[in-house]
């Protein structure tokens, strides 16, 4: 039979899978856009471009881009220099794009104050994205949810009139005030002007509850006008909660604007789920999803990269972010991905790549201070398996320009049973088939493709997927079929190079057209060989690296055929220059490449010693890694081999932590404290969306310009000799608690309930504690009382949540039947004013954070000398801090963090300040974390740094600190230099 190798039929040859050789399979109109991408690596190159979109892909100056996008906040990692750590390691693993939430509150610490510099320099992260080579998707809210305090919105909003996530007016006012601040910088980096390379923007997040209402299309439609007359002109996009269809174009006013606004939407299927089918494959209807909106390209705005993990471990059994990781595995990324790019997707953003750390205050009540998220990239920074897949992908979509215009065509029976998937798709230009194979059970299925005039065998593992195709373009070459992925091409030197992957120990069989027969030789690995039928099958089982170079057979060019394992498959790092492609073998990051006369310029990392091998265009002969020229000498197939191993990275040494001080507080807890500087509680009225008790003032923190943190309340009152209790009603996020002193004898501390699977994402949680008081005399007393509120709710369902009270909320006195109540007088205190470097949510409302304690520069000299593990027993608030010397070797990259551990029915939590900046928060009997990443930068490697722990302990238990120590969580040669971050020694 003659095959033709333009369609999956042929791959197929079958009659009986009803598919016609010659037959189209398509159902669209010709994709009449350039194929591939206009353009290489996008960056800040000073030309104008245009950004738009046809149903199938985005349009960059016309050209088709795939955007592979991963989904990392900078407000989530304190230390500027490592955004380009970060978002170099997206680059070198395939990702082309970067999704960016811009945190409000971050960045405004009271009404009309906007700060963007130091952690929160917006533009520097912008411009390291333009410099690293990645388009950026930008998503300032104003509402973004993310698992932070407020879902964004500033504490002081919480204290403002009006309806948030509504046209409310007065809401809008604050709106356009931030979108004035932010979009400020957007305009100064949108790809469209040339100055950077944002290409797309979103508006407000998962907008589901006033879909059909006028206040919230009037609210869309005012976000929409205010960011167009700020001067965005990249398209516009809003992310519906789910494929519902909602907010499609047309669903809102544009302001007569038509075509300039995408339809998204997000996905975080339970990986035990089969993934679900949209667009091509979807059941389609005006709520399925990207067939809602036909005119625009599928676009997933967030798709699940892993998934957060609640206090006490609640949604991994405990195991905390590994687990995360585990059921969200590179099988599972396979899985659901590929079926993403099946459904037409070709706007793909991966919530989250990294996920970084929730410090300070920025947690929502929900979470704890790691947003680890089970990512690809670890809290750590480190790489983990699941960047295997993302790799491949990632290249493969930069290196088959089809993939970003594909049709549905014929179904085709692969065997396997109902539990095996199979995708059917195909170019209508080039005509070149895509299939997904996907395993929707726990057992290996193998698939039975009949394959030009044989059946060709291809396993599919339990619960994983892979793509092959047919008809593309391998250079001077084309692809009949592979059983392996494809997994990326160059042309550099004088060859063809091409990559396909699989799993170690899969044996695969790749055909490539050939007119003649060429000549072959296997230069590494195991491989057999044949020709046949016009076209060269390639045999070879997969481990390591097998190295295939066909010559000759009427083609001038050689082609250098690559099939890789995973593991080998990220030690191919594939970077286009502007003189040329080339392709890095070995090393364990690939950061830069850049060819200058006859030498390539290579930086990355290495862990272990590792080879280099450079394929890079003709000429270049020299190469140096990381600033160091190394002898090279060529190879058989096309390279450059360093002669020498790179070396690996040196050993990281800690010190112990040791020579701790320690100092006890909470003096507001005594009868005799001044107080008199203290706000006096005496409003009648609240912003708070929870009912104000009657009778009482409003003691709500936020009404008295408190937002973060700890709050301090002390309320005096005479008389109440009959009270037999108090009962001091407060209300907090998850894990808020409370503790009462009474003329500065303890009461005791009353804290919420330690939630569940069901009950921890609740927004708001109230609580009376109600204390025993013995016969007291007439007075006057003093009641002292410390709220742990946590933080706000997100107000995930546009209701004001993020306004309900958080505090104390009232206080009642049992008086039996005959007693008068007494009439307290409160005031209150809670965190001075913002930290101007570290922002708004690093300290809270502790006597210790008032008076600097958590402070690098504080003076602690007379503090009592103390040693760790502490058994305290005590209410209340004791100090801990002590230095530590670094001296990490400066081409090491050192990822640190600190480990508190101890015996788990201890009741008590720290809140850990290195160098003054809030690390985060352990709780020592609720967990899961016990390891806090200190990123470099707070962190001086090669100097003195300080660490304060505000312990916080409620007396019933022994408490600590127990054991306390530095933990090295990972370590590379290469890294990024990384700038001090400015930690001054006082606030102010
Ligand atoms: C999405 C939301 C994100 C984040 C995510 C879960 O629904 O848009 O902001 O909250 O869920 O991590």
């Amino acid at each position: 039979m003659v095959l033709n190798r333009r369609t999956f039929g042929a791959l197929a040859g079958s009659a009986a899978l009803g598919l016609s050789l010659g037959g189209s399979g398509g159902v669209g109109a010709a994709a009449t856009a350039p194929a591939g991408p206009a353009t290489g690596p996008p960056g800040a190159d000073g030309r104008a471009h245009t950004v738009g979109f046809d149903r199938y892909s985005l349009l960059v100056d016309g050209g088709r881009v795939v955007l592979w996008s991963g989904e990392v906040h900078p407000f989530r990692l304190p230390s500027p220099s490592l955004w380009r750590d970060v978002l170099q390691k997206l680059r070198a693993y395939g990702y082309n794009a970067v999704s960016v939430y811009v945190a409000w509150n971050y960045h405004s610490p009271a009404p009309g104050s906007y700060d963007f510099t130091g952690v929160r320099d917006l533009g520097l992260f912008l411009r390291t994205a333009a410099e690293t080579g990645l388009y950026v998707i930008l998503r300032p809210g104003p509402y973004i949810n993310a698992e932070v305090d407020a879902g964004g919105f500033p504490g002081w909003l919480t204290a403002t009139p009006g309806t948030a996530r509504t046209s409310d007016p007065a809401y809008l006012s604050y709106v356009d005030e931030w979108l004035t601040a932010v979009n400020r910088i957007a305009v100064r980096h949108l790809y469209t002007r040339g100055s950077g390379t944002v290409v797309l923007y979103q508006l407000e997040n998962e907008y589901a509850n006033h879909v059909t209402a006028p206040e919230g299309r009037a609210y869309m439609a005012h976000l929409y006008a205010k960011v167009r007359a700020d001067g965005v002109d990249v398209p516009l996009f809003h992310n519906d909660k789910g494929r519902n269809g909602y907010w499609t174009p047309g669903s809102f006013d544009t302001g007569g604007e038509r075509g300039r606004w995408l339809y998204a939407f997000d996905g975080y299927p339970s990986p035990s789920r089969t993934p679900p089918d949209w667009g091509h494959f979807g059941p389609g209807g005006t709520k399925g999803g990207s067939t809602a909106s036909p005119g625009t390209p599928g676009f997933l705005a967030e798709f699940g990269g892993g998934w957060f993990d609640p206090w006490g471990g609640v949604e991994f059994g405990g195991k905390g972010y590994a687990e995360s990781r585990r059921t969200r595995d590179a099988a599972y990324e396979r899985r659901f991905y590929l079926t993403n790019l099946a459904n037409g997707i070709t706007i793909h953003n991966v919530y989250m790549t990294f996920g970084g750390t929730s410090w300070g205050w920025l947690p929502a009540p929900v979470v704890y201070t790691s947003y680890d998220y089970g990512a690809a990239l670890d809290e750590a920074r480190r790489p983990t398996a699941k960047l295997v897949p993302m790799h491949q992908i990632g290249h493969l979509l930069q290196s088959v320009p089809e993939l970003a215009a594909l049709d549905r065509a014929e179904d085709i029976d692969a065997g396997g049973g109902p539990g095996l998937r199979t995708y059917h798709l195909v170019h209508p230009d080039t005509r070149a088939h895509v299939c997904v194979l996907r395993n929707d059970t726990s057992a290996e299925i193998t698939a039975a493709l009949p394959l030009a005039g044989t059946t060709v065998r291809v396993p599919v593992p339990g619960h994983d997927a892979r793509l092959l195709a047919t008809g593309i373009s391998l250079g001077a070459r084309t692809l009949r079929y592979s059983t392996a992925q494809p997994m990326l091409r160059l042309t550099t030197g004088r060859q063809d190079i091409t990559v396909f992957t699989g799993r170690a120990g899969e044996a695969t069989r790749t055909a490539l057209e050939c007119a003649g027969e060429p000549s072959v030789t296997v230069l590494e690995g195991t491989a057999r060989h044949t020709y046949e039928d016009g076209a060269l099958r390639v045999d070879a089982g997969l481990g390591g690296l097998t190295r295939v170079l066909v010559e000759g057979g009427g083609v001038a060019r050689p082609l250098l055929l690559l099939l890789a394992d995973d593991d080998t498959s990220v030690r191919l790092w594939r970077r286009d220059t502007p003189s040329g492609a080339v392709l890095v073998y070995g090393p364990a990051l690939l950061r830069t490449a850049s060819l200058r006369g006859t030498t390539a310029h290579l930086t990355g990392d290495t862990v272990d010693e590792a080879d280099l091998e450079v394929w890079a265009p003709r000429g270049v002969g020299e190469v140096v890694w990381n600033g160091v020229a190394q002898a090279v000498r060529p190879t058989r197939c096309g390279g450059l081999r360093a002669v020498r191993r790179l070396p690996g990275a040196g050993p990281v040494r800690l010190p112990a932590l040791t020579g701790w001080r320690r100092r006890e507080e909470n003096p507001e807890s005594a009868a005799g404290f001044d107080d008199s500087a203290w706000r006096v509680a005496d409003l009648t009225s609240s912003y708070s969306t929870t009912p104000v008790p009657a009778g009482g003032p409003v003691l709500f923190a936020d009404d008295y310009g408190f937002h973060y943190g700890d709050v301090w309340y002390r309320g005096r009152f005479e008389g109440a000799a009959g009270a037999g209790s108090v009962s001091l009603a407060y209300v907090t996020g998850t894990q808020g608690l409370l503790m009462a002193w009474l003329d500065g004898k303890p009461l005791g501390t009353h804290r919420m309930p330690v939630p569940d699977k069901d009950t921890v994402r609740k927004g708001t949680w109230s609580a009376t504690a109600t204390f025993p008081v013995a016969a007291q005399a007439p007075g006057p007393h003093v009641l002292s009382v410390l709220v742990r509120r946590m933080q706000h709710d997100e107000d995930g369902r546009a209701n004001d949540t993020h306004k309900a009270g958080r505090g104390l909320a009232s206080v009642t006195f049992d008086v039996g039947v005959d007693g008068a109540p007494p009439s307290v007088r409160w005031r209150i205190q809670g965190e001075t004013a913002a930290d101007p470097v570290r922002g708004p949510l690093n300290s809270g409302g502790l006597y210790g954070e008032r008076q600097g304690w958590h402070l690098p520069g504080f003076a602690d000299g007379d503090w009592q000398a103390a040693a760790l593990p502490r058994a305290d027993r005590r209410q209340g608030v004791v100090w801990y801090r002590t230095r530590f010397r670094l001296a990490v070797d400066p081409g090491t990259d050192a990822s640190i963090g600190l480990a508190l551990t101890d015996d788990p029915a201890r009741a008590y939590r720290v809140q850990i300040f290195l160098n003054g900046w809030n690390m985060g928060q352990y709780i020592n009997d609720v967990g899961p974390q016990h390891t806090f990443v200190l990123p470099n930068g707070v962190l001086d490697t090669r100097g003195t740094n300080t660490l304060a722990l505000a312990v916080l302990a409620d007396g019933t238990t022994a408490s600590g600190p127990g054991k306390a120590e530095l933990t090295l969580l990972g370590r590379a040669a290469g890294g990024v230099p990384v700038a001090p971050v400015h930690s001054p020694g006082r606030a102010g």
